[in-house]
């Protein structure tokens, strides 16, 4: 037996002096290269134990959230926020024990005012349906749920998250917006409604030379489906800038949807290049709606506002048939694939502020009723939806809150291909652990709680269905302590 053993344990030997000494090598190697590079300066000052300082700073991403990271403190969403969703998903338990984290105090922080007598839920009525386009359009749409998908193009995201997400919003009942990267085989083998968005590059809807094309968008009405066209004017994460799509993530397929070349970094122009006036916006969103018979709208962030006036003074010209079937309005603090930072942070302001003003407006115009609000920005929790909901939106729709109910942790890869839940990449492999049936149901799971966690503010406010909420039921803190009824605030409607 030890004759076995001791040349056995003498390879282990010669094997750990060898590694031993490879370690040192490299050591030294680095070392030397560090001290004679001239472009680091930690480097050159702190060589070999300088780089756990940029190994610890990117694993610190990571493990903030698990280890260091207070419940509320995280963005852009935080850990209360992502586990509400995660248990709305999985139609867990979404109580919480002992009290609220929340600190109420904030200015700005919306606390809604229950009604000593809330309505009993023999009372209460179901969220009725509302219509789009009706009287207007040769084919309006009634949109069943209140809250709904906002845009995610295939591209930005997996085909298995287009397919859990069409799945899921069938299952739900709720429209799912396919994002400016066009009209996939996967949105429309899910089943759901689908609202179609013309971006900026016209992906999906343009001719060889890059123009609307009145083909194609007869083309994508003729599909039962697609319900409704929304023209992409911005979004909240980058305001004057267009969809963009890293070269990594330009699949073949993907190339082929968009009319691009593989590989190639996906720029969309920073606005539509033939609309640069309200006329000509309503021009375009005229023609759509006449060459489609659908409901024809506009997503936008608003930051300077002189412009609606302009723009709903020329309908007043035109007349009501002219209007936008809806507006959808974005946060400023919206999310997205990709996008340059001081846009990201400090370009449009956030619903918060524009959405009261926005439905003040219409009301002002006369064209509250005519034109359908749609909102999204963060709305990805019931008492945010609510606060929508008071503020004066119709619809709510959600990006990231729909990337959590399919497994988004939040690891903010979304514009390096690399996404380790396989929403936001082209990876086969890192795409194995998002099985598109399964994920299907929690889109499913999370819009029937949400609603039914709606439901619940809204009867503890005394109304019997969740747009019966208004301005009267929701106070916002104020930085002196208390807090002010938002119709105070905003008195118009
Ligand atoms: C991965 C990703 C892709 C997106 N792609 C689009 C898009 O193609 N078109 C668009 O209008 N908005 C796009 N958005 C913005 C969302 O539709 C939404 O307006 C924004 O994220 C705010 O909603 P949220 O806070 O619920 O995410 C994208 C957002 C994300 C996270």
């Amino acid at each position: 037996m030890m004759e076995l053993v001791t040349p056995f344990l003498e390879t282990l030997a010669t094997l750990f002096i060898f590694a031993v000494g490879l370690v040192i090598l490299l050591l030294v190697v680095v070392f030397i290269f560090d001290i004679s590079q001239r472009k680091n300066a930690v480097l050159r000052n702190y060589p070999v134990v300088g780089h756990f300082r940029s190994i610890f700073s990117s694993l610190g991403e990571f493990f903030r959230q698990y280890f260091f990271a207070m419940d509320r403190e995280e963005m852009p969403f935080n850990r209360a926020e992502r586990d509400w969703v995660h248990k709305a998903a999985n139609n867990a338990d979404t109580t919480v024990a002992f009290g609220s984290t929340k600190n109420l105090s904030p200015t700005g922080t919306a606390i809604f005012a229950n009604c000593p007598f809330p309505t009993l839920d023999e009372d209460a009525v179901e969220t009725r349906p509302i219509s789009i386009g009706e009287g207007f359009c040769k084919h309006p749409y009634t949109a069943k749920s209140l809250f709904n998908i906002s845009g995610m193009s295939f591209g930005a995201i997996s085909k298995p998250a287009v397919l859990a997400l069409s799945n899921g919003a069938r299952m739900a009942g709720c429209w799912y917006n396919t994002g400016e990267g066009g009209l996939s085989p996967y949105h429309l083998e899910g089943g759901a409604d689908i609202v179609f968005q013309i971006g900026t590059a016209k992906y999906g809807v343009r001719d060889l030379d890059g123009n609307l094309s009145d083909e194609k968008l007869s083309e994508l009405a003729a599909h039962k489906q697609v319900k409704m066209f929304e023209i992409k004017m911005s979004q909240g994460a980058k305001p004057g800038k267009g969809g963009i799509l890293p070269g990594a993530k330009v699949t073949a397929q993907i190339a082929e949807i968009r009319g691009i070349g593989i590989g190639e970094d996906s720029i969309s122009p920073n606005r539509h290049l033939d609309v640069a006036s309200a006329g000509d916006l309503l021009d375009m969103i005229g023609r759509v709606r006449k060459v489609t018979g659908k409901p024809v709208g506009f997503k936008s962030v608003l930051g300077a506002t002189d412009w609606l006036d302009d723009f709903f003074q020329e309908i007043g010209k035109r007349g009501a048939e002219s209007a936008p079937d809806f507006i959808t309005l974005d946060s400023g603090d919206g999310g997205t694939g990709a996008a340059p930072m001081p846009l990201l942070d400090n370009v449009g302001l956030t619903i918060k502020e524009m959405l009261p003003l926005l439905v003040d407006k219409l009301e002002q115009y006369n064209l509250r009723e005519r034109v359908k609000v749609i909102t999204s920005g963060k709305l990805i929790t019931p008492s945010e939806v609510a606060w929508a909901l008071c503020a004066g939106a119709d619809f709510i729709t959600s990006a990231r809150g729909f990337m959590f109910s399919i497994g988004c942790i939040q690891a903010l890869k979304c514009n390096k291909n690399t996404c380790p839940t396989g929403i936001t990449t082209h990876n086969k492999r890192l795409q194995k652990g998002l099985d598109p049936k399964d994920k299907a149901l929690k889109v499913a799971n999370y819009v029937h709680n949400m609603n039914h966690a709606v439901e619940i503010i809204a009867h503890s406010c005394g109304v019997k269905e969740p747009r019966g909420l208004n301005r009267e039921h929701v106070r916002i803190m104020q930085n002196n302590g208390r807090s002010v009824l938002m119709s105070e605030l905003y008195p118009k409607i």
